[in-house]
């Protein structure tokens, strides 16, 4: 597979390379962090922070779809992810498969089965090359095109459905550079088309509920939120199908949090990101890198295998503290390489209680039985979202328990009933930024990165 035009790593490059002045303020000449230079001196040191916008430009935020009876979608990408949505939008009623792609044929007959199964007619598939996507994005039979690619054709795809004039959806990450989440955001004002990333922890049900509790001030005046991404891929990071053949390659070229939204998706709702509050700039750390190598040490037993030339860079854990301009703070980690159960952390503490997941437990000030967890299943009456009360059944059917049915139905309401969509293009950056930023942080000792400010002021609303 070729990569795409702009390949990520040499993008990552350029942004640590501007990054040099930025962080170079930030730890002044004693080493030492002094806030106040860092502030006044990042906006204007790195160009990507703050690109000028385009003339002309106007915010995409609660746009609405135009409203249709029927969403007629397209899917790039149809392997494990691009197949596992496709079964949840087959689910969802008013909605046409019209167009397949993938540069391997067999994944995307895989999926035209699935459709034609459906009871729905053949769709036209694109196949020929990694670029097929071009061709696809030019039919005028598709409303919406979702791209489950790896992540380098991620941003490609995105830029060719907006220019073909499609709203379109990626999987995370929404891009891997500053410039990259630039470009989405300034296509998407220019053309008009939402741009988004189709977070399907935003939708779990525990993600839900805690919002709305949040929302309702059971925990009080929020304060901090934890986010992680902390799951060992080491088996399918080194198979020889699937995310094997790509996945692993970006622990060869970033030392970052490679994979940032499915729990920062859900904190930022938790916290108003964009509705009065944004992120201002955070510090991070890593780990040496461990796992990837002993894994491969202990599985690849052919010493001639390609596997033993690549050389792991991205450190197994890796910590951030994110501040907003509120002041409130969160945990951002990420491990793929390490043996452990599954987490995102997703946890919210606010003045009067807090709630953590992985196990889902609740302490609210004043709860019977004393300073002791309680259980969520007594805030369920009162809190459950309205979606899952509706499709809890249904979802709980599909993937990931349920969450990317409840999202996919969701988005498919949007544009059915001429609603804005949930998650626009600046909070897809907003949540894929700690990719590039944790990068910097970590490569000038953990200096603090401010965030770049997708809205271009308009978080405040
Ligand atoms: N949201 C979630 O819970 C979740 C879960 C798994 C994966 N993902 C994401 O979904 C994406 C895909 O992951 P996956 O597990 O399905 O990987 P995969 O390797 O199974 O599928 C990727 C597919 O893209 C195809 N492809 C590669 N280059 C292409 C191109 N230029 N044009 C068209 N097709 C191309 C491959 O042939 C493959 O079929 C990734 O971004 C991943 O991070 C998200």
């Amino acid at each position: 597979m070729s990569m795409p035009p702009d390949d990520r790593a040499g993008l990552s490059r350029r942004d640590l390379l501007k990054s040099a002045a930025l962080a170079g303020a930030a730890l002044g000449a004693s080493g030492v962090f002094s806030p106040a230079v860092a502030e006044s001196a990042t906006a204007g040191a790195h160009p990507d922070l703050a690109p000028v916008s385009p003339a002309g430009a106007k915010s995409m935020k609660g746009v609405p779809f135009e409203k249709r009876d029927v969403v007629r979608i397209a899917i790039v990408g149809t392997g494990l992810r691009g197949r596992s949505v496709l079964h949840e939008f087959l689910g969802c009623p008013g909605v046409k498969i019209t167009a397949l792609c993938d540069n391997v044929p067999d994944k995307a007959k895989q999926a035209a089965k699935m459709v034609t199964d459906a009871g729905q007619p053949a769709p036209a598939l694109f196949t020929d090359g990694d670029h097929a996507f071009e061709q696809l994005v030019q039919r005028d039979d598709i409303d919406f095109i979702h791209t489950a690619t790896p992540w380098e054709w991620h941003v490609p795809v995105m830029l060719a459905a907006m220019k073909a004039g499609k709203h379109v959806s990626s999987e995370c990450p929404f891009g891997s550079t500053l410039k990259q989440l630039w470009e989405l955001v300034d296509a998407s004002e220019k053309t008009r088309r939402h741009c988004l990333q189709l977070e399907n922890c935003n939708y779990g049900y525990n993600e839900m509920l805690v919002n709305r509790m949040v929302h309702a001030g059971v925990f009080g005046e929020p304060l901090h939120g934890a986010a992680a991404y902390l799951h060992d891929l080491r088996g399918i990071l080194f198979e020889d199908r699937d995310e094997g053949l790509w996945r692993r390659r970006w622990h060869t070229t970033n030392n970052a949090n490679l994979y940032p939204t499915h729990g920062l998706g859900p904190v930022s709702w938790y916290l108003d990101i964009h509705k009065g509050d944004t992120f201002e700039y955070m510090v991070s750390m890593s780990t040496e890198e461990r796992g990837l190598s002993i894994h491969r040490e202990e599985t690849v037993k052919d010493k001639m295998s390609a596997k033993w030339s690549e050389r792991y860079v991205t450190g197994d854990l890796n910590s951030s503290l994110i501040k907003t301009a509120k002041g409130r703070t969160i945990l951002l980690q990420h491990d793929v390489s390490n043996p452990r159960p599954y987490s995102r952390l997703n946890a919210i503490q606010g003045t009067k209680g807090l709630f953590e997941d992985y196990p889902a437990r609740i302490y609210v000030e004043g709860q019977a039985g004393g300073e002791r967890w309680g259980a969520i299943d007594a805030w369920k009456p009162k809190f459950e979202d309205p979606l899952w009360t509706k499709l809890g059944e249904q979802a709980r059917n599909g993937g990931h328990g349920g969450m990317d049915f409840v999202m996919a139905w969701r988005l498919v309401q949007c544009l059915r009933e001429g609603l804005a969509p949930d998650i626009d293009v600046y909070d897809s950056a907003a949540w894929s930024a700690p990719l590039p930023l944790s990068e910097i942080s970590v490569a000038k000792g953990s200096a603090p990165v401010k965030f770049p400010d997708f809205t271009r002021g308009n978080w405040k609303a």
